[in-house]
């Protein structure tokens, strides 16, 4: 069980644990110190025994982690197990894209609809899932109670769309659609994905290493 307030930044970790723990399961793995996850996960021992303490504690002093139990145990807390109704606006290219290569049934989630506002596309079958016109969508969220949004739009689209999806009750948005939604709802749960952001962090750090290695040269 979690203790109160656990930030958001120990909550961030959990899928990556929850990732690694999977594939320690998968290649038959039953127990790990936590030296050596945290060696695998380059963290520090103590961040991992500081971020899972938050949660209750699962390590067993000399024995370390069962990967299984820990593992189940991650997924318990991130809710993973719940299968909470998703759906998709915008069929484009990335939606398409998403809708196809996530697998949202690992993480909590199932796929119930696609919606968009180009007739060319409504009809179209898209992973097992055929794309809705988006005119339909608030009469589909009253008949199916959608948790969560997954916004591929483009951003000029994203605040009307977001203000009628709350309205229908949605609580969480997976957006990509650039308009920063976290000012205009802070009572819904918000991810944005920009993957641009963390391709400018790599260049940056690219930039670092060739200024290292020119200063090191002179
Ligand atoms: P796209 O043009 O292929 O697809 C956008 C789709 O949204 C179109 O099918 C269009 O008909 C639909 N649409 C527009 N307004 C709508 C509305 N009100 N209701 C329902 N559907 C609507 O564009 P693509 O490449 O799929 O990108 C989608 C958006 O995601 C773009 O705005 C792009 O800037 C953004 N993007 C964000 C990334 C990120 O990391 N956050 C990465 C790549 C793209």
């Amino acid at each position: 069980m979690a203790k109160e307030n656990v930030s958001l930044s120990v909550i961030r970790r959990l899928p990556r644990y929850h990732r690694f723990l999977k594939e320690l399961l998968d290649s038959g793995t039953v127990r790990i110190s936590s030296g050596d996850l945290s060696a695998k996960m380059g963290l520090t021992a103590s961040q991992i025994r500081q971020d899972l303490n938050c949660f209750g504690g699962f390590g067993q002093q000399g024995y370390g982690y069962n990967v299984k139990d820990l593992y189940e145990e991650i997924g318990r807390i991130l809710g993973l197990d719940k299968r909470r109704k998703a759906i998709l606006l915008g069929a484009g290219n990335l939606g398409r894209a998403i809708a196809l290569h996530m697998d949202f049934s690992s993480r909590g989630f199932e796929l119930v609809g696609i919606f968009d506002s180009n007739p060319a596309l409504v009809g179209m079958d898209v992973g097992g899932v055929q794309v809705s016109d988006s005119a339909d969508l608030e009469s589909f969220c009253k008949s199916n109670h959608p948790d969560v949004a997954i916004l591929c739009i483009p951003k000029e689209a994203a605040k009307a769309l977001a203000e009628m999806l709350v309205e229908c009750g949605i609580r969480g948005f997976w957006n990509f659609s650039h308009y920063d939604l976290t000012l205009d709802y802070p009572n819904i749960a918000v991810e944005n994905v920009h993957l641009g952001d963390s391709l400018s962090t790599l260049c940056f750090r690219v930039n670092e290493l060739e200024h290292d290695r020119i200063r090191k040269k002179n």
